[in-house]
C-alpha cells in the first residue's frame, strides 16, 4: 500500500484542511490522555513549517449524535492541542456556516483554526455530500491523519476528499507502514497475541491473522469458549455458546494451515466477578466448577514466553484477563514485558492492550503502539478502511 503523504505535495502558500482524531479522554474538563494529540503534531508541525501555510483542523469528540451539545465542545481539547503545539489555537463558533467561512478567510499564514466538533451535524456521519463540499471549501488540499476514525466513512474522513487533493500524514503513514506487513509479508515466525472477553469480536481477526502467523495466543474471556469446545470445564467462566461452532471451525482450520493454537493450559481463578474476589490459582487446563478464569497462570505464560523469544514480528490485541482488577493483572503485565523484550518488530493496537502497556510502563520499547481501537482491529480483519482507501486515488 503506497500512500501519497504530506512530504510529496507541494503545500508553499497553501491553506491545509487537516482531519485528525482527537478523540480523547477527558476528566473535569481536562485531557487525561494526550497520546492522540501528541501522535498528531508532527504532520501540523511539518505543514506549518512550510513557507506560508495556514490550517484547519477537523475533529469529532465523543458521540454527540448529530446535535450541538456543549459537552461535546472541542474546547477543553483546543487548549491541550495549543500547549502541546506551543502556538495560539483559535477555535472556530461553528463547524460549518457563513461565521466560520469568514473565520477561515481571515487566517493568516502561521495560523491554526479548529473547527468545532464535526459530529455537532448529522451530516458528519452520513457522509453527506454537500456537508463535505462546504468543510472542502475550507483548504486547498485535504491531509488525513485521523487514523483513529480511519474505519468510518465520514464526511471529514472520506468524503472530503473527493473535493480536494488528498494526502495522509505521518500518523497515518506510520500505522499501515507497520500495520500492512502483518497481513501482507510478516518477518517469520509471526506471532499474533489475541485477547479480550469476546470470540465474537475477535473472531474475525483471529481469521484474517490465521493466513499469515506461525503462532496465535488465544486468551482473555475469549479462551474459556475454544476451551470448552476441546472438552475442558470451564466452571462458571464466559462462555459464548452460540460460538462454540465458530470456535471449532475455527481450530480446525488453524490445525490444516499449520498454526500453532496456544490456549490457556493453567489460570488464575475467582468465585466471584470482582475487584476484591479471593485469587484461586488452578494449576490445570480444567476449571472447576464454581470458579471463573479471571487471568492466565504461570505455565501459560511460559508457553507465551517461548513463543515470543524467537519472533520477528508479534501483533498484540487484547488483554489476558481482567487486568483492570490489580489481583487478575498479572498474566497481562508479563506479556506487555514479553512484548516489551522482544528483539523482532512489535505492534500492539487495540484500545485495551495499549492501555496496559501505558499502565504498567512498557510503551516506550514498543515498536508500535497504535492510535486506532476500532480502526486497528478492522486493519487486522484485512478490511478496506475508508479514510485510507479515499486517499488512494
Ligand atoms: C475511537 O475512539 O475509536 C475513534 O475516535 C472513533 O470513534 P467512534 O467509535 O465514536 O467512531
Amino acid at each position: 500500500m503506497k500512500l501519497q503523504t504530506v512530504k510529496d505535495v507541494d503545500l508553499q502558500g497553501k491553506r491545509v484542511l487537516i482531519r485528525v482524531d482527537f478523540n480523547v479522554p477527558l476528566k473535569d474538563g481536562e485531557v487525561t490522555d494526550d497520546t492522540r494529540i501528541e501522535s498528531a503534531l508532527p504532520t501540523v508541525r511539518y505543514i506549518l513549517d512550510q513557507k506560508g501555510t495556514s490550517l484547519v483542523v477537523m475533529s469529532h469528540f465523543g458521540r454527540p449524535k448529530g446535535k450541538k451539545d456543549p459537552a461535546f465542545s472541542m474546547a477543553p481539547v483546543a487548549k491541550r492541542f495549543e500547549e502541546l503545539l506551543g502556538r495560539k489555537v483559535k477555535v472556530a463558533s461553528d463547524v460549518i456556516g457563513d461565521a466560520v467561512k469568514k473565520e477561515v478567510a481571515d487566517l493568516k499564514a502561521g495560523e491554526v483554526l479548529l473547527l468545532e466538533n464535526v459530529r455537532f451535524y448529522k451530516e458528519e456521519e452520513a457522509n453527506d455530500a454537500g456537508f463535505s463540499k462546504e468543510l472542502a471549501s475550507y483548504g486547498d488540499i485535504y491531509v488525513n491523519d485521523a487514523f483513529g476514525t480511519a474505519h468510518r466513512a465520514h464526511a471529514s474522513t472520506e468524503g472530503v476528499a473527493h473535493f480536494l487533493p488528498a494526502v495522509a500524514g505521518f500518523l497515518i503513514e506510520k500505522e499501515v507502514k507497520f500495520f500492512a506487513p502483518l497481513l501482507e509479508n510478516p518477518d517469520k515466525p509471526f506471532v499474533a497475541i489475541i485477547g479480550g472477553s469476546k470470540v465474537s469480536s475477535k473472531i474475525s481477526v483471529l481469521e484474517s491473522l490465521a493466513r499469515t502467523c506461525d503462532a496465535i495466543v488465544i486468551a482473555g474471556g475469549m479462551a474459556y469458549t475454544f476451551l470448552k469446545v476441546q472438552g475442558h470445564a470451564i466452571g462458571k467462566s464466559l462462555l459464548e455458546a452460540e460460538y462454540l461452532d465458530v470456535a471449532k471451525s475455527f481450530l480446525a482450520k488453524a490445525q490444516e494451515k499449520g498454526v500453532r493454537v496456544i490456549l490457556p493450559v493453567d489460570h488464575v481463578c475467582a468465585a466471584e466477578f470482582n475487584e476484591q474476589a479471593q485469587v484461586v490459582s488452578v494449576d490445570s487446563v480444567d476449571i472447576p466448577e464454581g470458579l471463573i478464569g479471571m487471568d492466565v497462570g504461570p505455565k501459560t505464560l511460559a508457553l507465551v514466553d517461548k513463543e515470543l523469544k524467537g519472533a520477528k514480528s508479534i501483533v498484540w490485541n487484547g488483554p489476558m484477563g481482567v487486568f483492570e482488577f490489580d489481583a487478575f493483572a498479572a498474566g497481562t503485565k508479563a506479556v506487555a514485558k514479553m512484548v516489551a523484550e522482544c528483539t523482532g518488530t512489535t505492534v500492539v493496537g487495540g484500545g485495551d492492550s495499549v492501555a496496559a502497556v501505558n499502565k504498567f510502563g512498557f510503551a516506550d520499547r514498543i515498536d508500535h503502539v497504535s492510535t486506532g481501537g476500532g480502526a486497528s482491529l478492522e486493519f487486522l480483519e484485512g478490511r478496506e478502511l475508508p479514510g485510507i482507501k479515499a486517499l488512494e486515488k
